[in-house]
């Protein structure tokens, strides 16, 4: 029986299309499936979107949809999204799939026929951005601290789990097992919930008097479940609880990762739930921190939200997940800045990994035609190398079985950088001079042995890259045994490297770096020219404007001015008000693209919400404005600038 890992990320709500917080969980959670496999491991990779719930009803109604409609709509936007990505998920679960509202409701028969679920009334404070009631304690100057929002109060008859009565049961369990709940700040903040208060049990119901979208309680049709109670049952049901192999298999190596927004549903209430089920519990809960932008919390509102797509056309792929692998130091929040970006993609993926191969391969090719040389008889110049590889390997698995990825790619990289320095100390082209053919062919084989090992161990991170590189040495990137290529004996002597082409191509600027330089130009000039009245390029960025498509077009009722335009703005779906009802009639509006100022702060405009403007041309005050309309063929969401 070989080793087995199963790792989770959470199921997304589809409220929203994936951005770049999505997007790294799940590269995180697709990096470690392709470590393990590359390690020798069976592994399985889930992932899948959370769609039911109030907030889920909401968003379909304000975007014009039927629940079921709207959930199909962004469940497939996440899908495709992660197929572009390269993600390996070996399932993706929906919580309106079949499979599952029969897996939710045996639990839930379940831990009823055990007598942990009894019907009762409660009043409290439901906040719908993190689906669940808040405790006082939570609640910071009338606002959910995580939504700036107020929660609702909610009295109603409901379900209950009696969570309660596992609290001291789960505070041993975390004690016990000190890896259950990782990094220890978040150990320390689930216990801190359990230690410092009594827990209250869980309402697990919705009457469905007041919300239909949700799976009914097997005991009483009346009802609907609550929507986490249902949604973290997906890690279950996607793999066949109770008799499939699957879960047999791989229930007791299941590693969830989230971010720290979900700690408490996924510290507290699973476990109890699992308990009172009769379930073992997962092995760890791996939690992550935020990834912000520069200088604000990462927002719809703000519309400065990071969409992976836009990211992987402008960097590549590879880029991106080396970059949010190495950036961030798993648990700690992060800033997402697109020149650390560059800082990275140049400096350790161009100038560390690049120029090594590019030096080495022309170096053979300029000593050797271009053909493997022989192994070296003297093994001096390479028992070096062999510890340090083998150091640099021990130290990437351990990190990665600790979730610190940040660490682990760096103990790699250290070794990169070491190949660089032993050619510098071995200097190929002196050996050459010198007519000293056997170390030089000894050194030059000893670092394409390291290019290969080093492609193969990068390639759950580089998993384009890495297989170019390998291909160029006509070897394998994916190996039997992990520990072969420790060895630095896996080439075959006189083969000859195929020519590569730039793997990681230098990025030049940055917008931000390109406003620096205007900005600097701007000054240079000064004194030749007057720059009064002008901003520089990076007061233009400021304004994001974007494509956005005409969904709808109405006018508003009392108001000869104004159109009240539906948006699909690539980003979400939002409404804007525009003054130019005395120009252009819905009906011309309807289906057509145009340009929108995305990050504009919403506005109440006769009583109707307005998030963000359209851009219409006037040659003067007196005529009339042209609204500015966008060919069909460029894509909504596109960026100007
Ligand atoms: N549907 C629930 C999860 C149910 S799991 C049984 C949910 N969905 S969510 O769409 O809001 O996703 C939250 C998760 O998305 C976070 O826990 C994290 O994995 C990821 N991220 C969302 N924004 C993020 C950042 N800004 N930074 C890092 N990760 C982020 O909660």
């Amino acid at each position: 029986m070989g080793k087995k890992f199963y790792v989770t990320t959470p199921i997304y709500y589809v409220n929203a299309e994936p951005h770049i917080g999505h997007a790294y969980t799940t590269i995180v959670c697709d990096f470690m499936k392709r470590f393990y496999r590359m390690c020798g491991y069976d592994a399985y990779f889930l992932t899948g979107t959370d769609e039911h719930g109030d907030k889920i009803v909401k968003a379909a109604e304000a975007n014009g949809y039927t629940p079921q409609k709207y959930t199909d709509h962004i469940s497939s936007k996440f899908r495709e999204t992660w197929q572009r990505m390269g993600i390996s998920n070996d399932d993706f679960i929906r919580t309106t799939d079949d499979r599952h509202k029969k897996t939710v409701q045996s639990v839930l028969q379940k831990v009823y026929d055990n007598g942990d679920i009894y019907f009762g009334s409660y009043g409290g404070h439901y906040c719908v951005g993190c689906e669940r009631f808040l405790t006082e304690k939570e609640i910071i100057d009338g606002k959910c601290p995580e939504h700036n929002a107020e929660p609702q109060f909610i009295e109603e008859k409901n379900y209950f789990f009696k969570m309660k009565k596992y609290q001291s049961w789960l505070i041993d369990h975390i004690e016990q097992n000190p890896g259950f709940i990782r990094p220890e700040r978040y150990k320390n903040e689930v216990l801190a919930i359990l230690k410092n208060d009594e827990l209250e049990d869980l309402c697990i119901s919705r009457p469905k008097t007041r919300l239909e979208w949700g799976i009914e309680l097997p005991f009483d049709s009346s009802y609907v479940t609550y929507v986490w109670f249902d949604a973290l049952i997906n890690y279950i049901s996607a793999i066949g609880y109770p008799d499939d192999e699957k879960f047999k298999k791989y229930w007791p190596v299941a590693n969830h990762l989230i971010a720290k927004d979900i700690v408490k549903p996924h510290g507290v209430f699973w476990p109890t739930m699992l308990k009172a089920a009769g379930i073992p519990l997962f092995d760890h809960l791996n939690v992550h921190g935020y990834w912000n932008m520069a200088d604000a919390k990462m927002s719809k509102s703000l519309g400065n939200v990071v969409r992976p797509d836009d990211l992987m056309a402008k960097f590549g792929n590879d880029q991106i997940r080396y970059f949010l692998l190495r950036e961030m130091t798993f648990g700690n929040d992060a800033k997402f800045a697109e020149d650390a970006l560059i800082n990275r993609i140049n400096f350790d993926l161009g100038n560390d990994l690049g120029n090594l191969i590019n030096r080495s391969f022309n170096m053979v090719e300029k000593y050797f035609e271009g053909r493997i040389p022989p192994m070296g008889k003297d093994e001096a110049e390479k028992s070096d190398l062999l510890n340090r590889l083998d150091s640099a390997y021990r130290t990437y698995f351990s990190d990665v079985e600790k979730c610190d990825f940040s660490h682990g790619l760096e103990a790699l990289w250290e070794y990169v950088r070491h190949l660089n320095k032993y050619i510098d100390q071995y200097k190929p082209w002196a050996l050459a001079k010198e007519n000293s053919i056997d170390t030089l062919q000894s050194v030059l084989r000893n670092i394409l042995e390291s290019i290969h090992a080093v492609a193969v161990l990068i390639s759950p991170v580089c998993f384009n890259s890495a297989p170019k590189i390998t291909d160029a040495l006509s070897a394998p990137v994916v190996v039997k045994d992990i520990t072969s290529v420790l060895k630095l004996n896996s080439l075959k002597e006189g083969t000859q490297i195929k020519k590569l082409d730039i793997l990681f191509p230098r990025l030049e600027k940055t917008e931000d770096e390109s406003a620096d330089t205007a900005e600097k130009n701007t000054k240079n000039s000064k004194t030749e020219t007057s720059t009064e009245g002008l901003i520089d390029i990076k007061d233009f960025f400021k304004t994001e404007l974007r494509v956005a498509e005409i969904l709808e077009a109405e006018n508003i009722e009392g108001s000869d001015k104004l159109l009240k335009l539906q948006l699909d703005t690539g980003l979400d779906r939002r409404q804007i008000v525009a003054g130019i009802a005395q120009h252009y009639k819905p009906e011309d509006m309807k289906g057509r693209k145009i340009i929108i100022v995305a990050n504009l702060k919403p506005a109440n405009i006769f009583n109707n919400r307005s998030e963000g403007m359209l851009l219409a041309a006037k040659k003067d005050k007196s005529s009339s404005p042209k609204v500015i309309f966008v060919d069909s063929s460029v894509e909504t969401g596109s960026k100007l600038g």
